[in-house]
C-alpha cells in the first residue's frame, strides 16, 4: 500500500504485457475495487465482462481502427459496460468504475490501459460498441463504455512529472481568463 498521491503519480497507461496470467485472487481484488466505485444515486448500473480467451481478446482488439491493438496482447480485458436504462449518468458511473480498475491495478503492481469504445466507430462507420456487444452477447440496454486491459507490465514507465502539472487549469472562486492558477 503506497500513499495515494504516489499511486496517482505512478499510474501510467501500460500497453505491453508479459504473457503471465493473473491469479484468481488478483482478479477478485481488482474487481472489488470496481464494485466499490461510487455511482449516481447508488444505482450501480455497471456490468463487467471479464475476457481471458485469446480468440475473444483478438476480436475485441479489432473493434476500432486504432488504439485497441493492445487488447490482443493482454492476459485480461475487463469490458466495462452499464445498463443505460437504469440512469442517465451511466457514462459517468462506468467511467468511475474504470478509473478504479486503473488505480487498483497500479496499486497491485500491475499495468492497465483504458481502451475507449463508447463513441468510437470502425472504418465502415459501425459503432465499436455494437461490435463489442456482438462479440460478448451483451443485451441491447447494456452499453460498453471501455475495455480496461490488465496484466503484468512488460516494462515500467516513468512516473508522471510534477513539473508538467497544468496548474493553470485550477481556478479559485470562479473562472478568470487572466488566472495563472492558484500556485
Ligand atoms: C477516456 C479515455 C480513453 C482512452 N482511450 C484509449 C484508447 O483507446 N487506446 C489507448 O491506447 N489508450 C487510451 N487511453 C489512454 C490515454 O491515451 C492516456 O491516459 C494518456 O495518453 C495519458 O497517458 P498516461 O495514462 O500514461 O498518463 C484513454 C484514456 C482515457 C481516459
Amino acid at each position: 500500500m503506497q500513499n495515494f498521491t504516489e499511486l496517482a503519480r505512478r499510474r501510467r497507461s501500460i500497453r505491453k504485457f508479459t504473457p503471465e496470467k493473473l491469479t484468481e485472487d488478483q482478479v477478485v481484488e481488482l474487481m472489488k475495487a470496481a464494485l466499490f466505485a461510487p455511482s449516481s444515486k447508488g444505482s450501480r448500473p455497471w456490468e463487467f465482462v471479464l475476457v481471458d480467451d485469446p480468440v475473444l481478446l483478438h476480436e475485441l482488439s479489432e473493434c476500432k481502427p486504432a488504439g485497441a491493438e493492445l487488447v490482443a496482447g493482454a492476459p485480461l480485458a475487463v469490458v466495462v459496460a452499464a445498463d443505460t436504462t437504469r440512469t442517465e449518468a451511466w457514462v459517468e458511473d462506468a467511467s468511475v468504475a474504470a478509473t478504479m480498475l486503473l488505480l487498483q491495478a497500479e496499486d497491485m503492481g500491475l499495468g492497465a490501459c483504458w481502451v475507449q469504445v463508447n463513441g468510437r466507430t470502425q472504418d465502415d462507420g459501425t459503432p465499436s460498441a455494437d461490435i463489442v456487444r456482438d462479440i460478448l452477447n451483451l443485451p441491447a440496454e447494456c452499453a460498453p463504455l471501455a475495455i480496461v486491459a490488465v496484466g503484468h507490465k512488460a516494462a515500467e514507465r516513468k512516473s508522471q512529472n510534477d513539473e508538467k502539472l497544468l496548474w493553470e487549469k485550477i481556478h479559485l472562486n470562479g473562472y478568470r481568463h487572466e488566472d495563472k492558477g492558484v500556485r
